[in-house]
C-alpha cells in the first residue's frame, strides 16, 4: 500500500515520519472500514425497510441495550489507542536524544540563518549527515516564522524573544525542502530553503571546504547565485523597479544621496561595507532595514557580490 500513502504524503526523510505515517495510515484505515461498513448498512437499511404498501407501519422499538453497549465501547477502545498511540508519538518528538547535531535557527524577513557549533554559517541551505539526531534551536529576530520540514514531517513556530526547539534523525541521504509557514510579510515565499543530507565523510569535506560547486564558478556567475539564494532578491531588483532597497540595475558608478545629507559613490568599498555594515550609510527614501551579512559570507562570495552587482547594467 505504498502508493497510496505516497499519493497522500511526501517520501518519508526521518524516523519520526515513518512513525507518523503509521499512525496517519492506521487512522486512515480504520475510516475506511467504518465508512463502509455505516455506508452498506445504511444503503442495505433504506432498501429492506422500504414502505411497500400504503397502510404498512413500522413497529415501535425504543432500544436496544446490547447493540448499544457495542457501539458504545468498540469506538471507545479505538479512541484511546490513537490517543495512546498519537501522545507516545508526541513525546518521540519532542524530547530528543541527548546526543544531537545541535544548531542554531534564526529566522528572519526573510530568510533562515543557520550557525553550527563550529561557528560555520550559513543562508537558507544547510548540510546535515545522514543517521545523526539533529537538534535545531530556534528564534526570530523580528516576526513570528514556523519551520516546516515536510519530509521529515516536522514543524515548529520561530519566535522573537523566546527559543523553540525540534528535532530529527534523517534515514534518507538526498536533499528535503524546507520553508517558512507562518505568514510574515512581502518575502514569506522566499524563506524557502534546503536541507542536505550526506554522509558522514561528504558533511566533513563540505564543513571544511564549502560548497564544490561553487569553488569553481567565475565571480559574477557565483554572485548572481548568492543573490538569489542569500536573500538579495527579495528586496533588490534587477531591472530598476523599486522594492524594499534599492535596484541594482546600474548602480555601480552612480552617486547617491544619503539620509544624512552626504553624497556617496557606488564603488566597492561603498557595497562592501553595504553588505557588511548596512546600517552605515542608508540611502535616502528607504528604510534601514537591511540585515548585516557579516561572518555570513567568505570573502570570495563578497567579491562575487560586489562583481555581479557591477555587471547589472
Ligand atoms: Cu517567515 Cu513566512
Amino acid at each position: 500500500m505504498n502508493w497510496l500513502r505516497s499519493l497522500m504524503m511526501p517520501a518519508p526523510g526521518s524516523s519520526y515520519a515513518t512513525e507518523v505515517d503509521d499512525l496517519y495510515m492506521l487512522i486512515f484505515w480504520i475510516n475506511v472500514f467504518f465508512f463502509v461498513l455505516i455506508a452498506g448498512l445504511l444503503s442495505y437499511f433504506v432498501w429492506r425497510y422500504r414502505r411497500r404498501r400504503p397502510d404498512e407501519i413500522t413497529p415501535h422499538i425504543s432500544h436496544n441495550f446490547k447493540l448499544e453497549v457495542v457501539w458504545s465501547v468498540i469506538p471507545l477502545i479505538i479512541v484511546v489507542v490513537i490517543f495512546f498511540l498519537g501522545f507516545q508519538s508526541y513525546m518521540n518528538a519532542r524530547i530528543g536524544p541527548g546526543e544531537a547535531l545541535e544548531i542554531q535557527v534564526r529566522g528572519k524577513r526573510w530568510v533562515w540563518e543557520f550557525e553550527y557549533p563550529d561557528g560555520t554559517r550559513t543562508l537558507n541551505e544547510i548540510y546535515i549527515p545522514v543517521n545523526r539526531p539533529v537538534r535545531f534551536i530556534m528564534s526570530s529576530e523580528d516576526v513570528i516564522h514556523s519551520f516546516f520540514v515536510p519530509s521529515f514531517r516536522v514543524k515548529m513556530d520561530v519566535l522573537p524573544n523566546r527559543y523553540t526547539d525540534l528535532w530529527f534523525h534523517p534515514t534518507e541521504e538526498g536533499v528535503h525542502t524546507l520553508l517558512c509557514t507562518e505568514y510574515c510579510g512581502r518575502g514569506h515565499s522566499d524563506m524557502l530553503g534546503q536541507i542536505h543530507v550526506v554522509s558522514e565523510e561528504k558533511f566533513r569535506e563540505w564543513q571544511e571546504q564549502g560548497d564544490e560547486r561553487t569553488r569553481a564558478m567565475p565571480l559574477a556567475e557565483l554572485g548572481k547565485l548568492l543573490y538569489e539564494s542569500r536573500g538579495c532578491v527579495t528586496c533588490h531588483s534587477l531591472d530598476g523597479s523599486r522594492r524594499e532597497g534599492p535596484s541594482f540595475k546600474g548602480i555601480y558608478g552612480e552617486t547617491h544621496a544619503m539620509r544624512d545629507g552626504t553624497a556617496v559613490l557606488v564603488d566597492e568599498n561603498y557595497i562592501r561595507e553595504s553588505i557588511l555594515m548596512p546600517q552605515a550609510k542608508i540611502r535616502s527614501g528607504y528604510e534601514a532595514i537591511m540585515p548585516t551579512y557579516q561572518g555570513l559570507l567568505r570573502e570570495r562570495e563578497l567579491a562575487a557580490l560586489i562583481e555581479f552587482i557591477k555587471t547589472q547594467k
